[in-house]
């Protein structure tokens, strides 16, 4: 089974990039893509939403995909500030990251918001990457796969496929801080939320799971042989054009 769940390697910038530095990232990206000639995996960046056009620019002809890092969960209207998922698919993106752990601290986000920017995302025809993750102190109870489950069951809409959902499942006390699960962790938390994916959807089997948090050049591989996952989503390390790539080699 795993052999038809193509790897996914995804780079999120989060708030990083003005056009100079984004710009030059995104063509080393596309360059190292290119010259891979990936089949067997695919190669994501998620740039800023005033980037997301020109970096969309960049990687064209290259393999290299675009994403937004959030969307809103309306097509247009009156919420200033919002980016909808339309106008990232606009812009050229293909993917957004929707829930991620920093959205759901900064911004309040609950799993029902993170489900209908989801259903956004279908709407607008782009792949949602639903971001789900315990915290320490749920991990230090002894409640991971608990929260896993709830953020799964509120979070992915009804209807969901394989084709249509990624899911990234990122412990926030790893997010940006240089500490990962154990494989057997990992492995441990991706096979639960595959089992609960199989109460919601009926080709749970096939949906990529990828793991996020303190992902890196030097620990790609370990992570990536776990069981159940399917590709990785890279904060930090995504900066970095040659790492990036390394990891995406790793896959
Ligand atoms: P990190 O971020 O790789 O910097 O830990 C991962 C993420 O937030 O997606």
């Amino acid at each position: 089974m795993a052999r038809t769940r193509r790897p996914l390697i995804a780079g999120n910038w989060k708030m990083n990039g003005l056009k100079a530095d984004g710009l030059a990232l995104a063509k080393d990206v596309a360059a190292g893509v290119k010259q891979a000639g990936w089949f067997d995996r695919e190669v994501l960046v998620c740039p800023p939403a005033t980037l997301v056009m020109a970096v969309a620019e960049a990687a064209k002809g290259s393999g290299l995909l675009v994403g937004g890092e959030d969307c809103h969960a309306k097509a247009s209207g009156a919420h200033t500030g919002d980016v909808s998922a339309e106008m990232l698919r606009d812009a050229g993106a293909s993917h957004v990251i929707v829930g991620h752990s920093e959205r759901r601290t900064d911004h309040g986000e609950t799993d029902a918001t993170v489900r209908a920017k989801a259903e956004a995302a279908w709407r607008a025809g782009l792949l949602p990457i639903v971001c789900i993750g315990e915290t320490l102190a749920e991990r230090e109870a002894d409640r991971t796969l608990t929260v896993l489950e709830t953020q799964l069951k509120g979070s992915v809409p009804a209807g969901a496929t394989a084709a249509k959902l990624v899911v990234a499942y990122e412990p926030v006390w790893a997010i940006g801080t240089g500490k990962t699960p154990t494989t057997p962790e990992v492995a441990a938390a991706h096979a639960h939320i595959r089992k609960v994916l199989g109460g919601l959807m009926g080709d749970a089997a096939a949906v990529r799971l990828l793991y996020g948090g303190s992902v890196k050049g030097g620990n790609a591989a370990e992570l990536l042989a776990a069981g159940d996952v399917d590709g990785a989503l890279i904060g930090g390390a995504s900066l970095k054009a040659d790492e990036f790539l390394a990891i995406a080699k790793a896959a």
